[in-house]
This record gives structure tokens, C-alpha cells and sequence, in this order.
């Protein structure tokens, strides 16, 4: 089976995805699959092997070696954020007749634009946080924001991951750079109320044709709040599983089966929460998640006794059915 494990991407995580790919890589069982790492960014699209270059053909995702035409049978997608993670390659997949994992294209555009997964999981009645929504060259009143939000708020790129661009605003003085900040990821920025809580990472997927929640990992940040330095430069502690009761646990389980559900997801999944009372808040799914070694969904994995290589013959199982 010839798989063309594809990362990079235009955005600021294309350097995540990079890491990303090469844990995939290294599980995808070699006696199974004739892996290829293919690369989509913004220099080009090419197949990489023994670090030479191979331009892809975009018209039907093959590329030419030693004057033979090498087809993909499936694709193994490891890029965050744009053009990975909001559906365009997804489009394009489904488009040219090459199966790839995760979920399809309208999940991925719907779930990595915060505002409207939000939207819709509420609609299901899963509680989340208060929020205004800004498009680029809106006129706004930072006063009316804040007194909907209140203080301290998160000020958020609408379409971004890493917490890229996202800032912790603490004082009404800050807000304005905040936005700026946000404004240079997205041009689109939701700015939502803190929520004073326990945060939670919880790993999601169908695994063997069952919605299975991997893991439930509390995030205790040594930042202000888990930023970029706390996921990926060790500036956060991340216990899993977490310090819940079991009945609050209980109700994070059925909180995230039913955000997986209700989206018809399928595919890795990584939701965060915000636990308030015993009440998980949603704040954001992503559904590539992070395989860096810092990464959440594999230490999630390594804790479920699902191995990595079992994981990635999952995926594998369901791009192809
Ligand atoms: N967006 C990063 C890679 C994550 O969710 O893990
Ligand atoms: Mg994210």
C-alpha cells in the first residue's frame, strides 16, 4: 500500500507538522505500508526521498521517479492548520478520488473555525464560554466588549492553532495590541470571557469502529496561560489522567463522545475544556492533533495501551472504508 505521508503547510505550525510527521512516520508499520513523506508548502509541493525533490503532480497527487509514475493508494495527512486542517486538502482529495485519513472537509473548515463549531455544539446544549466576534475593519467599542466578556478575556485568531496569536488581556489598556496580534493570524478574532476553571485535553477517535475517548490530561501551565511555550517548550505540566472525581470525569467522557458525535467526526480528534463546577466548557477541537514527542494525543495513546503503530493502522482502515 503506497502512502504518501503528507506535512508542512503555509501556516506558522507548519514547523509542528514537520515534528508531527516524522512520529507518523516512524509508526506507520514499514512491513505494511511503502511510505513516502510528501511535502506541501509554500515553496512547493514535493515528494522527499534521501533529500531529494520530486515535484508533485497536482492534477492527480502522483509524481514521476527514475521516469516511472508513482501513484498514491492512500493519503496520511500531518499538517495543522491551513491547508491541512480547514478542509482544503480534504476538498481537493475528495475531489481527485484519493482517500485520506481523519475526517472530511466540512468537519475539518467547521471544527477549525472556532465561532461556528462553537455555534453548532451549543445547539446540543455543551456550555462553553461568552464571546464576541470581530471581522477585520468591524468597528468595535472595547468598553461594550469587555463589559460582555469581562476581565481578564482571551482575545483569539479565529482560525489559528498552537495558540498562535492568542493573548490573556488583563487590563483594558492591553486590548488594543492584542487584537493587532490576533489580526496577524486571522482576519477574523473572537474574544472570549476567562473561564476560571480546570483545563482538559481530551483525545477523541473512532478506534475499531467505536467513538473511544483516549485520555482525559489536565493542563497546569507554569505561563499565564498554556501558550505556545508551555505546549512545546516544557512550560506546562500535563497529568494524565487528571485529578477529576470520578463523577466529573464521568461527565468529561460523555461531554467529548457527544461533541465527536454530534459533529460526525471521524478520525483523531483532540478537544480542550475548561472544567467550571463539574461542567466541561468546550473551547476548541482540532482535528490533527499535535504528534510532536511534546505532543498530548500520543501520551494519551501510550496511556489507553493503544500503541502509536496500532493507532496509524487505524487511520489507515478507516481512509480506505
Ligand atoms: N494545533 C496543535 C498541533 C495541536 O492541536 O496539537
Ligand atoms: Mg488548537
Amino acid at each position: 500500500l503506497k502512502v504518501a505521508v503528507v506535512a508542512g503547510g503555509y501556516s506558522d505550525e507548519s514547523v509542528i507538522s514537520l515534528k508531527s510527521c516524522e512520529l507518523i512516520y516512524a509508526n506507520l508499520n514499514p512491513e505494511k505500508y511503502d511510505r513516502t513523506r510528501v511535502r506541501i508548502l509554500n515553496d512547493g509541493w514535493y515528494a522527499e526521498i534521501d533529500e531529494v525533490k520530486y515535484p508533485i503532480n497536482k492534477g492527480d497527487f502522483s509524481f514521476e521517479k527514475d521516469g516511472e509514475k508513482i501513484n498514491f493508494d492512500v493519503v496520511f495527512n500531518t499538517i495543522h492548520g491551513t491547508p491541512g486542517e480547514d478542509g482544503f486538502l480534504q476538498a481537493y482529495f475528495e475531489m481527485i478520488g484519493l482517500p485520506y485519513n481523519g475526517c472530511p472537509f466540512y468537519q475539518s473548515a467547521l471544527t477549525f473555525n472556532k465561532k461556528d463549531c462553537i455555534a453548532v455544539l451549543s445547539k446540543y446544549g455543551i456550555p462553553h464560554a461568552q464571546s464576541v466576534y470581530i471581522n477585520k475593519g468591524d468597528n468595535y467599542s472595547v468598553e461594550e466588549i469587555i463589559n460582555k466578556v469581562g476581565l481578564p478575556c482571551f482575545v483569539k485568531p479565529n482560525r489559528s492553532g498552537s495558540s498562535l496569536g492568542i493573548s490573556k488581556v488583563h487590563k483594558a489598556e492591553d486590548f488594543e495590541a492584542a487584537m493587532e496580534k490576533a489580526f496577524h493570524e486571522d482576519r477574523e478574532v473572537l474574544i472570549e470571557s476567562f473561564l476560571d476553571g480546570i483545563e482538559v485535553s481530551v483525545g477523541v477517535l473512532n478506534f475499531k469502529g467505536e467513538t473511544t475517548v483516549l485520555g482525559i490530561t489536565e493542563i497546569v501551565s507554569h505561563t499565564d496561560f498554556f501558550d505556545y511555550d508551555a505546549k512545546y517548550n516544557g512550560l506546562s505540566d500535563e497529568i494524565t489522567p487528571a485529578r477529576l472525581t470520578a463523577e466529573v470525569e464521568e461527565r468529561v467522557r460523555e461531554i467529548s463522545a457527544k461533541a465527536y458525535d454530534c459533529l460526525n467526526m471521524s478520525g483523531f480528534s483532540r478537544s480542550e475544556y475548561i472544567i467550571v463546577n463539574g461542567e466541561p466548557h468546550f473551547i476548541e477541537m482540532n482535528t490533527l492533533p499535535g504528534f510532536s514527542p511534546a505532543s498530548i494525543f500520543p501520551q494519551q495513546a501510550t496511556y489507553a495501551g493503544i500503541t502509536l503503530t496500532k493507532l496509524m493502522d487505524s487511520e489507515i482502515e478507516l481512509a480506505l472504508n
